[in-house]
């Protein structure tokens, strides 16, 4: 009986605990839902950059990777090179291209284009360890460039 109580009591606990799990994404979709302003660099980053690097993350370390998954892995990240221009110059206004200009971002830059070209060569060799090396290595080149230049980002 007692051990009965205590395995009760150890559920309500892993219902408590997944229900704040799903708070916590509810809160984070709530977030994505005010939008950034259309042509800015914000909206670039959110509307391409992360939906082109999200595959790269989640199939990295995927158990299983089939043919369709390397077929959007291609499209990703042949839009991450594509990407790189918009990103050196630093997007499309005066000022975010003012801010495109100064060595650290230019460097953030050079980084990125290194890796996402690791990136898409691991695609090309549909080779998935080298494919979840590229993905670290990007992460944390999109929080290092975050951290310095807006620590909002996500
Ligand atoms: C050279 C700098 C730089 C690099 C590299 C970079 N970002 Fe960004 N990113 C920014 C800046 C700056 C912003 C904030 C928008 C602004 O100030 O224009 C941003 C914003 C974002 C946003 C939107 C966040 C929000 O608040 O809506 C996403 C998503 C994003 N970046 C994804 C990525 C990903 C994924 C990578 C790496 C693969 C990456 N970024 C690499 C500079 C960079």
């Amino acid at each position: 009986m007692k051990h009965v109580l205590t395995t009760n009591l150890q559920i309500s606990a892993l219902l408590l605990a997944s229900f704040a799990g799903i708070s916590g994404i509810l809160s984070v979709s709530a977030q994505a839902a005010d939008a950034p302003a259309p042509g800015t660099f914000r909206a670039y980053m959110a509307n391409v950059v992360g939906p082109a690097t999200q595959p790269i993350w989640d199939l990295g370390y995927a158990e299983k990777v089939t043919d369709a998954d390397w077929d959007r892995l291609k499209k990703a990240s042949a839009d991450l090179v594509g990407a790189i221009p918009t990103i050196r110059k630093g997007g499309f206004s005066g000022a975010e291209q003012a801010r495109g200009k100064t060595p650290a971002w230019q460097e953030w830059t050079k980084k990125m284009a290194a890796a996402v070209n690791d990136a898409k060569g691991a695609v090309d060799g549909k080779n998935q360890m080298a494919l979840a090396t590229a993905g670290d290595t990007l992460l944390e080149i999109c929080s290092g460039c975050h951290m310095e230049f807006d620590p909002t980002a996500k």
